[in-house]
């Protein structure tokens, strides 16, 4: 690293000196354009002695580095060459006006046909740290996807030492089989999808899997000096343990987010989540090579992905020695869910003069979302067939038990023309009706209700939302995501929500501030965001199979009245449904 690519040296040969830092000022103020080219195409790639050809950009697996810095325009053409429809999302980017660039196909785009490109164009205002990119479409984010690096302005430093060097790690899940086939068998069966053959780091499953010893992720350090390791979760349906034998790390920001630094020897990391975490290595060479492992945290009844993949440590100049000693890290349990409660309360904004946390101390709009499984009647049972759901029924996933329906035309673009009529209904409700008791014995009908209902939201809204998990079909834990607006995480805990005790206890001093949140496993989670966006706005659970499954909804932030406060045009070369 270290090496920005794309970056454009301030070499200005000024006839006066004044001028001279003028310009050097108010470039460093509005920052660079930066331009990628991402040529959506097939590629074999083999792991485990399996070799498949799956879509990527550019074909690498994982996908390119893209390196900003804050302040910066980014400009990434994408062009689609293969016969699946595709979207590219800037996770984590809050695409403040520009929702037209932030990807999730059907909600602010129609997909990029084959033969076809869109220009993402996006300014990266008031964010550094690590985020990333995926695409947003169907579950072809299993192969596309990677890492979306934020430095500091140039004039800028981050709030710890500067690290050595910087290194960022992306968790993935490898299917022997096409991904593509497996939700859609899924989705016709109404049982639960098979689950991927392997974890992998930057793309390779490491030793533990058979065939994949060559296949290893090594991180070679030099004694004495801080890594950065740029920690992103992108595996499909599952939240990870993560720990480095014998060495702690220090994290230092979640979600592109400082936080006050908190050492650890284990991380907790949910799809969609990121985290700067600061790796110290031992003062001299130790006699011996480290394993990093990461493996599932599970909460849901169903079957999953039990597998451990590897990496290693690996201290230079190499000991002259025949064979040094490989140590393994202690990973928590597979249902931990006390390390993940404990690990998730330690998270706190750094809340210093530069980067304060602006909670919002006063709620307009208060919301409270159930968020769980269900059902839907089998949709086949005239030919005979019956579903492999629970009792013979279809898997579904829902929020508030409204499970949401894909529109067939962009939510965004109906929202600009004012033709939403007839693609969302405006009624998304604020509280589940019925309630119940949301943790306890469920209810015996499971079935949810199935419709496009969104949230719609005056600018500058100050809103909380309570989420919380429901025991149908089993608890679990539920990594939600909020396109567009980032939020603070004001308060967490087990069972159901208490509405007179809880509040009195949320943290509005130095709440964590982030874009996706896990919503405890037969818990809730509280949150608080300013509608300072006006756009359309997805919300949704990270586990690819209950986005899948309709456990998602959509924001719509309203424009302001101010001419700064209102959604920009949509650019010429917006895909058409
Ligand atoms: Cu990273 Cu809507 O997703």
């Amino acid at each position: 690293m270290g090496v920005v690519p794309g970056f454009v040296t301030l070499c200005l040969f000024a006839v006066s000196a004044t001028a001279f830092l003028f310009r050097v000022a108010v470039a460093a103020n509005e920052g660079t354009t930066r331009h990628y080219q991402f040529d959506i195409k097939l590629q074999n790639v083999t792991r485990l002695c399996h070799m498949k050809s799956m879509v990527t950009v550019n074909g690498k697996f994982p996908g390119p580095t893209v390196v900003a810095r804050e302040g910066d325009r980014l400009l990434v053409k994408v062009t689609n060459h293969v016969q699946n429809n595709m979207s590219i999302h800037w996770h984590g980017i809050r695409q403040l006006r520009s929702g037209w660039a932030d990807g999730p196909a059907y909600i602010t785009q129609c997909p990029i046909q084959t033969g076809q490109s869109y220009l993402y164009n996006f300014t990266v205002i008031g964010q550094r740290g690590t985020l990333w990119w995926h695409a947003h479409i169907s579950w072809l984010r299993s192969t596309v996807y990677g890492p979306l690096i934020i430095l500091p302005k140039s004039n800028d430093s981050y709030p710890f030492a500067k690290p050595h060097k910087e290194v960022p790690i992306i968790f993935g899940e490898w299917f022997n089989s096409d991904p593509e086939a497996v939700i859609s068998q899924a989705l016709q069966t109404g049982g639960g999808p098979n689950v991927s053959d392997a974890y992998t780091i930057n793309g390779l499953p490491g030793p533990l899997y058979n065939c994949s010893a060559r296949d290893t992720f090594k991180l070679r350090v030099k004694p004495g000096k801080t890594y950065m390791l740029r920690l992103i979760n992108a595996a499909l349906n599952d939240e990870l343990f993560f720990s480095i034998a014998n060495h702690t790390v220090t994290v230092v920001d979640v979600d592109a987010v400082y936080v006050k630094p908190f050492d650890t020897e284990t991380i907790i990391i949910a799809p969609g989540q990121t985290s700067n975490v600061l790796l110290k290595t031992k003062p001299s060479s130790p006699h011996a090579t480290f394993m990093m492992l990461a493996r599932p945290y599970v909460t849901g009844q169903g079957t999953f992905d039990n597998s451990t993949v590897a990496g290693i440590l690996e201290y230079e100049p190499p000991l002259k020695m025949k064979k040094l000693p490989l140590l393994k890290p202690v990973l928590p349990a597979l249902n931990d869910t006390a390390f993940v409660a404990n690990f998730t309360s330690r998270l706190r904004s750094l809340g210093s003069a530069k980067f304060p946390a602006n909670v919002p101390r006063k709620v307009d709009k208060k919301f409270f979302f159930t968020v769980g499984l269900g059902t839907n009647p089998c949709n086949h049972g005239n030919n005979g067939t019956t579903c492999q759901g629970p009792n013979g029924t279809m898997f579904a996933a829902s929020i508030n038990n409204i499970s949401f329906t894909m529109p067939t035309t962009a939510l965004l673009q109906a929202h600009y023309t004012g033709q939403s009529n007839g693609v969302a209904d405006p009624n998304f409700p604020s509280y589940p009706k019925p309630t119940f008791n949301f943790t306890g014995t469920p209810p015996n009908n499971t079935m949810v209700m199935n419709g496009t209902k969104v949230v719609v939201l005056e600018y500058n809204t100050s809103v909380e939302l309570v989420l919380q998990d429901t025991s149908i079909l089993g608890a679990e834990s539920h990594p939600l995501h909020l396109h567009g607006i980032n939020f603070y995480v004001v308060g967490q805990g087990f069972g159901n929500f208490d509405p007179s005790n809880d509040p009195g206890r949320y943290n509005l001093v130095d709440p964590v501030e982030r874009n996706t949140v896990g919503v405890p496993s037969g818990g809730w989670v509280a949150i608080r965001f300013r509608a300072d966006n006006p756009g359309v706005w997805f919300m949704h659970c990270h586990l690819e199979v209950h986005t899948s499954w309709g456990l998602k909804m959509a924001w719509v932030v309203l424009d302001g009245h101010l001419p700064d406060q209102k959604l920009l045009p949509p650019p010429a070369d917006l895909p058409k449904c």
